[in-house]
């Protein structure tokens, strides 16, 4: 432990638990998440209607969301109608359909099979990844294999971890039997139930597991490795005595925080914005919105993480498939983690829980899903006048903060979304848990990963977030330019040979809006609304600054390319369209590639002054260090989303000069 936290079993007035969620509002919202009752409505609705049976599944129930028209024209009292998105899997044939339901009327409005060989499979559910385990073990030939790597004890064997990995386009490229639903698995071993299995990677060994017929249909294996020995446990109990030299860091708010939630709909310092959740994509905000003056600006419709990839790099034929959607494949929202006061959020805390459906389509809470809070973010501006005495005025800052913590299998990732006093909105993601690893001959290394401890590699990979954000920067129609600053040719307009300008270029068609950054010239895209105007007579705009790192690195064609094209751009703008949901698409579970942002971003759909939405593709391309072995530091991405124009002034002229709690002294001259 690095910290000293507030006790919870000994809450006083800063440490409180409040919990936003329970009861329905008495006002429901359109974009309100789902209730219990609705999941099981939308349940009833579909066995109603024949379409649930012992072998069905509901890998994943979400709210089918209203228009943005629809959206924000409602009003506080309007009848609200709400529809939901049902996917659902047959077990026993593997047959995958999607339906919709208006549990307002009670009602099934549409169900469709889908054709799993091009339209992708359901993403998996909890229930498989038990599958795959009890499948694995029980399989003679992965018996043969692990004999063959010195594993024959029954203990040893019980104690192995076969990890439900996703197949990516293994169907179509290997099997020979479109629309299977399959699984691949790699092997692990634990010394005890609670050790970390991260530590001892089986080498050389796949194994692809039908999950509908329940049985291993291949293995991979390239010959045994050295199962790597040390321990990687990380608890307290193994890593020698604690740090004794940290005093108490005490975070208080006497008074409470400065937020207040109605509903699901949160206000802070000018912002308002309406905290969903789901099952999916995880913490969704709704109608972000800043109040200026006497007037409520909108700047966001919606804004999320639909998806987010992580591809390896290594050749072996054994790991030369491993690449994951989290999102579409992984379900983040059912993944998330229920958090606890004082060790993953620090200070005055509001939670909300989630209500997500489990694997038998029934409602489950999820206590404590969504973390609301204020942090001290430092200086917000300052200036010391020389000619003046050195009088100095300073304000300093503080940011609202909306989180949720997600686990999938060996990694684990913080989502923040952070709203600043100065108009701003920032986003970022904090990946943390363990390195995924593989086995190699002690002192061998890689050319694909780093030795982290002998004979355990940790392989080369690339994060890749993208984050969908539904522009309304002042109104719904809006364009998006590029800008660059660039160097002026010399001559009669740059004499001297200093001269730079910024070049700023509307993107203006669907088949151009795949865009890559550009740190040498500084590229960043700016959301401008043309028929709104600053008082220099300027289009109002909020401009995404990116942090931009590598791009997709696999080979354009290969499977996981073609699966994740969303990740060969930093920035895509497309038309704004309902059904445009995932950057991958809807299924990418098994998908052969070509869905989502590859085939919306073709031919010449206008997209100035119009309603669109920024795909924005971010996160380290990731080279692991000793140092983030048996578990690692926390490594920061993100962008952030700056008015430009938006304000007439610096709009946080206003704070008073004592607003961090009377800490400062002799302000002013
Ligand atoms: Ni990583």
């Amino acid at each position: 432990m690095t910290l000293r936290h507030p006790d919870p079993a000994a809450a006083g007035p800063h440490a409180s638990d409040l919990h936003a969620s329970g009861p329905r509002p008495p006002d429901p919202h359109p974009l309100d998440p789902l209730t219990a009752e609705e999941i099981t409505a939308a349940r009833r609705v579909l066995g109603e209607a024949g379409k649930v049976g012992t072998a069905t599944r509901f890998p994943l129930v979400l709210l089918d969301e209203p228009d943005r028209r629809t959206a924000a024209a409602h009003r506080a009292g309007d009848p609200v109608t709400r529809r939901l998105r049902v996917t659902l899997l047959d077990a026993a044939t593997g047959v995958t359909a999607e339906a919709v339901v208006d549990v307002t009327a009670g009602a099934l409005l549409s169900y469709r099979e889908l054709d799993a060989a091009s339209e992708g499979q359901a993403a998996i559910t909890f229930e498989e990844y038990g599958i795959v385990d009890e499948v694995v073990k029980a399989d003679p030939g992965w018996r043969k294999a692990m004999a063959e790597r010195g594993v024959t004890a029954p203990e040893a064997l019980a104690l192995a971890v076969c990890a439900p990995l996703s197949a990516g386009a293994l169907a179509a490229e290997t099997d020979g039997r479109p629309g299977r639903r399959l699984l691949r698995s790699l092997t692990w071993l634990r010394c005890t139930p609670d050790d970390s299995a991260w530590a001892h990677p089986v080498g050389g060994l796949a194994v692809d597991v039908d999950v509908v017929e329940r049985r291993v249909v291949r293995i991979t294996d390239t010959g045994p490795v050295p199962v790597p020995a040390e321990c990687g446990r990380y608890e307290a109990e193994f890593t020698g005595p604690a740090r004794t030299d940290l005093r108490p860091l005490e975070i208080t708010q006497p008074e409470g925080p400065s937020f207040t939630l109605d509903g699901h709909r949160l206000s802070w310092q000018n912002w308002s914005f309406r905290v969903d959740f789901n099952a999916r994509e995880g913490l969704v905000l709704h109608r972000i919105a800043y109040r200026d003056g006497d007037r409520e600006r909108s700047v966001l419709h919606r804004a999320s993480l639909a998806e987010m990839a992580v591809a390896y790099g290594e050749a072996e034929e054994s790991r030369n498939w491993v690449a994951f959607l989290d999102a579409g494949e992984y379900s983040l929202g059912r993944s998330t983690n229920a958090l606890r006061l004082g060790c993953d959020c620090l200070g005055e805390i509001r939670y909300l829980d989630a209500v997500l459906a489990d694997d038998l389509g029934a409602p489950r809470t999820l206590p404590n899903a969504v973390c609301v809070h204020e942090e001290d973010a430092g200086l917000l501006w300052k200036h010391t006048d020389s000619f003046h005495g050195d009088a100095v005025e300073s304000r300093r800052a503080r940011r609202l903060v909306v989180s949720f913590i997600a686990t999938v299998g060996n990694y684990d990732y913080g989502f923040y979304w952070y709203f600043h006093q100065d108009g701003s909105i920032g986003f970022e993601a904090k990946s943390t848990g363990i390195v995924q690893t593989a086995a190699v001959p002690p002192g061998a290394g890689s050319p694909h990963g780093t030795e982290v401890a002998p004979g355990l590699l940790a392989p080369y990979h690339q994060h890749l977030f993208c984050v969908r954000l539904d522009a309304a920067v002042d109104g719904p129609a809006n364009t998006v330019e590029e800008v660059d600053v660039v160097p002026l040719p010399a001559g009669p307009g740059n004499p001297a040979g200093n001269a730079f300008t910024a070049r700023t270029t509307p993107i203006t068609a669907a088949g151009d809006g795949g865009r890559l950054a550009d740190p040498a010239l500084g590229r960043r895209w700016q959301i401008t609304n043309p028929a709104a105007r600053n008082r220099m007579g300027r289009p109002v705009a909020y401009t995404l600054v990116p942090q931009p790192g590598p791009v997709l690195l696999a080979r354009p064609g290969s499977a996981v390319a073609r699966r994740m094209a969303y990740g060969t751009k930093h920035l895509w703008v497309t038309r704004h369209r309902t059904d445009r949901r995932y950057p991958a698409g809807d299924h990418p579970n098994q998908h052969p590639g070509g869905a989502g942002l590859p085939s919306w971003a073709v031919g010449d759909e206008s997209l100035e002054n119009t309603e669109l939405t920024l795909w924005h593709t971010f996160g380290p391309t990731h080279l692991p260090r000793p140092e983030e072995w048996p578990v690692m530091p926390v490594d920061h991405s993100g962008f952030t989303l700056r008015p430009t124009g938006f304000f007439d002034r610096n709009p946080a002229l206003d704070l008073p000069r004592e607003s961090g709690g009377g800490h400062c002294h002799g302000q002013g001259s």
